[in-house]
């Protein structure tokens, strides 16, 4: 998709302020995608030098991480671009929101195939595919929101939205800030 910024790009000139909504949503499409190139990584290592410690920390954050992801569209940026385009104008939401339970769907298959390959030290084929098809789901969608979301994004935010925004982000914090699986 050659209008996505990539990753390196993003991190570095984002365009909102802390306390705006589209710094987070730049955070956390820089975490998903994080997790997509972490997932990458597992299954081109596959089937003879899984990275057992990359395995392990990946059970712990890509569910946690999309769950974050979802929870942050449902009750921040779906009712931020309702009020712009109204309830029946925005079509992208039940696009998205089906995506999401998709890839909630994929990602539960990938972590009871990787708990199956840690307990019996065997990776199967059906793993490395199963990595390989999550992290593009993934990506797509990320990248997809990246170009439909963000423009609408870059309009004004009402300080009353700031202020909404502002209480909802204390008290959920964005999972793995600044996660770098090679680290
Ligand atoms: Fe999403």
């Amino acid at each position: 998709m050659g209008a996505f910024t990539p990753l390196a790009e993003q991190t570095g000139t984002s365009q909102f302020d802390d306390d705006h909504p589209g710094a987070r949503f730049l955070a956390d499409h820089a975490l998903q995608l994080e997790v997509c190139r972490g997932l990458l990584a597992l299954a081109d290592g596959l089937p003879k030098t899984a990275d057992h410690n990359l395995t392990q920390r990946l059970l712990e954050i890509f569910n946690a991480a999309w769950l974050g992801h979802v929870r942050f569209q449902d009750e921040v940026i779906c009712p931020l671009l309702k009020r712009r385009h109204g309830g029946g104008q925005w079509e992208c939401a039940a696009l998205f929101d089906r995506q999401h339970s998709e890839i909630r769907f994929a990602n539960d298959e990938l972590v009871e195939t990787l708990r199956v390959a840690v307990s019996s030290g065997a990776a199967s084929d059906t793993l490395a595919y199963l990595l390989r098809h999550v992290s593009e789901r993934r990506r797509d969608h990320i990248e997809a929101e990246h170009v439909l979301l963000l423009p609408v994004l870059r309009e004004a935010l009402a300080p009353i939205e700031r202020k909404t925004y502002l209480e909802w982000a204390a008290a959920n914090p964005l999972p793995f800030a600044g996660l770098a699986l090679d680290s």
